[in-house]
């Protein structure tokens, strides 16, 4: 992170130029309106010579006489024929159309800021770029009503623009269970965008929005990204216009009358994280470094998690989990979370929802006696909450039936039988807030496992006015209230699955659980494409039943235990159901993971897939590094080809081995699976090793440890 503490000072710069982390963004600040965009990508040296010409567009027939750059914020009177910067009206009908003047710059370390007004539309904005030291982009940006009436605001969004290289759109879709498919295609002339209206961030969230150059792969060609900050409705573009222009912006979907600034009101879009790289690797891990260096970030290992949901659904008694955690505890867990199904009348996902008080039906001693026993036998305990939801079929609802989000006078359609409740009515909060602060202070619990299972529907504020705004804000004040409480605490966002998973939510919650299915083959691609925005130890993985209970697929142990390594790793299934080999088994990874989960944490990844998507390696490389080498599907060719470790010191010589159990997996005939073999890191990546035939739903992990 820069060093906040230096002053901003003015600046009378007309080209400014970022650099930072191997990136350099260099804006064109001439005036007289916003900054533009003149080269966002390769560092450049510092003693950059812009020619004047630069600055100014040329003149294209039938274009506008005198062309304006279009800027962070494109206005139509630049020739900009693409979605404005910024849309909204007064209720004059004025202030539709701006042109903002640039009134200052001032500069602090690797930021700028800019300000400007337009005197006639009676706007201030401002916005702030910081190039961080990882070289990742931060955009802030602010509008102000400096007039007199109502100012109507229906979209702000500052955006960076690309270069004509920038060809090949690339993000991510998903459904639940299914998150982060990948999609690519050509960014033709037009928009690629991508809102989603779910009131969260949606299992099918582009995560990172992206244009390459065509072709562009982990390790290859050029990509630009950009990742919103933010878990309520979104819209993520990018654009190609007729004029060749290109950008990329991601900002808040409002809903119309969301956001009315009175005068002197200001409206703050949420931060956009935008990266670039040559490969996704590269840009990726500008994003684990600033990830990683965020001060809250998470720095002690990362504890073997159980968490009971897949183990008991909503079958708990004391005796089952008491017997459940005395288990977990002899194969190496350290932290024990009881999910749904604890609390009110919840004994299914109809009713309860809200009644955020101990079952006395299911647990009539309390928790105590079951945290007691996780606490004895050396673990944490966390518990699953879901605080932004209620059942109608619960004392809450009957109580307080006005608390439940909606647009008029009938309520938004049940899904899985909920209702969202109103955190930005203060006394919903305020109950909220209090019932989670006496649950997590009586009972000693130092995790919420924190749920979000709806999508938002008509969530107005019951007044008529839309709120989905305003929930999102308050759910990130509840989360952040009980950390000032409870300092200690540590947050996992969950919804359905990974259906919050951003920056913004991550500002308050320390790991994400990236989907409901654990069936290891669709694990591994969710978690390496969440991983792309994510440091894998934000990532919840756990090992679930030999047969998946989503998908119904089987897989060994050691194909479940290898698909959490690069992860926040634990389990999820019901280990007094295992023979005492078995368990001994699961005892075994659980020490490999350990082994090596500070090398995840640190490390650097890399990731490669052969040319038929059939092969995958992923690594993490800091001093030593882990590779595992994962058969997704069988491809068109004949297993047998040498497959490269990539991304290692090139100087340095590596001892390789194989690591865990891989007793399906025989090494007939390559001599280095048994004892190991030491390369220069330079071979490892270019010549790489053979191994042997891996079966599809196979894997084997490898540990290089660097020779001294
Ligand atoms: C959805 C979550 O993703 C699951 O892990 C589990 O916690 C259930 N909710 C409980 O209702």
């Amino acid at each position: 992170m820069s060093d906040t503490t230096a002053p901003w000072r003015s600046s009378p710069e007309t080209v400014v130029h970022l650099t930072a982390g191997g990136v350099s963004l260099v804006l064109d600040a001439e005036g007289p309106g916003l900054p533009s965009v003149l080269h966002w990508g390769t560092a450049l040296t510092a003693d950059i010579d812009l020619h004047p010409a630069l600055l100014r567009p040329p003149r294209v027939d039938n274009l506008i006489d005198a062309p304006v750059g279009f800027s962070i914020v494109p206005e139509a009177y630049t020739g900009w024929f693409g979605a404005p910067g910024l849309t909204g009206v007064r209720t004059d009908r004025t202030g539709w159309s701006t042109r903002f003047a640039l009134r200052g710059l001032e500069r602090r370390d690797q930021s700028v800021r800019i300000h400007a007004a337009d005197d006639a539309a009676q706007l201030e904005l401002s916005c702030t770029i910081e190039l961080t030291p990882e070289g990742v982009a931060v955009l802030d940006a602010e509008v102000r009503n400096t007039g007199a009436s109502d100012y109507l605001l229906s979209s702000f969004a500052p955006g960076l623009a690309l270069p004509s290289c920038a060809a090949e759109v690339h993000d991510l879709s998903g459904r639940w269970s299914m998150e982060r498919i990948p999609q690519r295609h050509e960014l033709t002339v037009g928009a690629h965008r991508r809102e989603v209206r779910r009131g969260r961030t949606g299992a099918e969230t582009p995560l990172v929005l992206m244009v390459g150059e065509v072709g562009h792969d982990f390790a290859h060609g050029q990509v630009w990204g950009v990742h919103l900050g933010w878990s309520g409705n979104s819209s993520y573009a990018a654009e190609r216009t007729m004029e060749g222009h290109r950008r990329l912006s991601a900002g808040e979907l409002l809903i119309d009358g969301e956001v009315v600034l009175a005068p002197g009101d200001a409206y703050a879009p949420p931060t956009q994280f935008f990266s670039w790289g040559v490969g996704l690797d590269e840009l990726s891990g500008r994003y684990h470094r600033y990830i990683r260096n965020r001060p809250s970030h998470v720095s002690s290992p990362r504890p073997i998690t159980l968490n009971v949901w897949e183990a008991v659904y909503f079958d708990q008694s004391l005796e089952k989990l008491t017997a459940l955690a005395t288990a977990a505890a002899e194969v190496g867990v350290e932290r024990f979370v009881l999910d749904d199904g604890w609390f009110g009348g919840r004994r299914d996902p109809t009713r309860g929802l809200g009644d955020w008080v101990v079952s006395t039906e299911v647990w009539p001693e309390g928790l105590r006696p079951l945290i007691e026993h996780v606490h004895r036998l050396g673990m944490e305990f966390g518990i699953w909450v879901e605080p932004e939801m209620i059942n109608p079929d619960s004392d809450l609802a009957r109580a307080h039936p006005e608390w439940i989000l909606r647009a008029g006078a009938g309520l938004p359609p049940e899904s899985r039988h909920q209702q969202a409740l109103n955190l930005s009515a203060p006394d919903c909060f305020a109950h909220v807030r209090d019932a989670l602060e006496a649950l997590i202070a009586e009972n000693g619990i130092s995790y919420l496992k924190w749920d979000h299972n709806r999508d938002l529907i008509e969530a107005g504020d019951g007044r008529g006015a839309p709120a989905v705004r305003a929930q999102t804000l308050a759910a990130y004040r509840l989360m952040a209230d009980l950390k000032t409480r409870f300092p200690d605490l540590e947050i996992e966002s969950c919804s359905s699955g990974g259906a919050r998973v951003d920056l913004g939510v991550l500002a308050h919650a320390d790991r994400v659980w990236a989907s409901d299915t654990i069936d290891p083959l669709e694990r591994q691609r969710i978690q390496r494409w969440t991983s792309l925005l994510l440091p894998p130890e934000l990532i919840g993985s756990h090992i679930g039943d030999e047969r998946a209970h989503t998908t119904g697929r089987v897989h060994t142990l050691d194909f479940r235990a290898l698909t959490s390594v690069f992860a926040h790793s634990g389990l999820e299934l019901d280990l007094t159901a295992l023979t005492a080999g078995e368990r001994d088994a699961v005892a075994g990874w659980i020490t490999i993971l350990k082994e090596v989960r500070h090398l995840v944490a640190t490390g650097r990844m890399v990731r490669r897939a052969d040319d038929e998507d059939a092969l995958w390696v992923t690594g993490a490389i800091a001093e030593d590094a882990i590779f595992s080498v994962v058969c997704m599907s069988r491809g068109i060719e004949a297993p047998g080809a040498r497959i490269p470790l990539p991304g290692l010191d090139v100087d340095a010589r590596y001892r390789v081995e194989v690591l865990g159990p891989v007793p399906d997996i025989r090494g007939d005939g390559v001599p280095w699976w048994q004892d190991g073999i030491v390369m220069t890191g330079k071979a490892l990546g270019v010549i790489g090793l053979p191994f042997p035939q891996i079966q599809p739903e196979q894997g084997v992990l490898l540990r290089a440890v660097r020779q001294r």
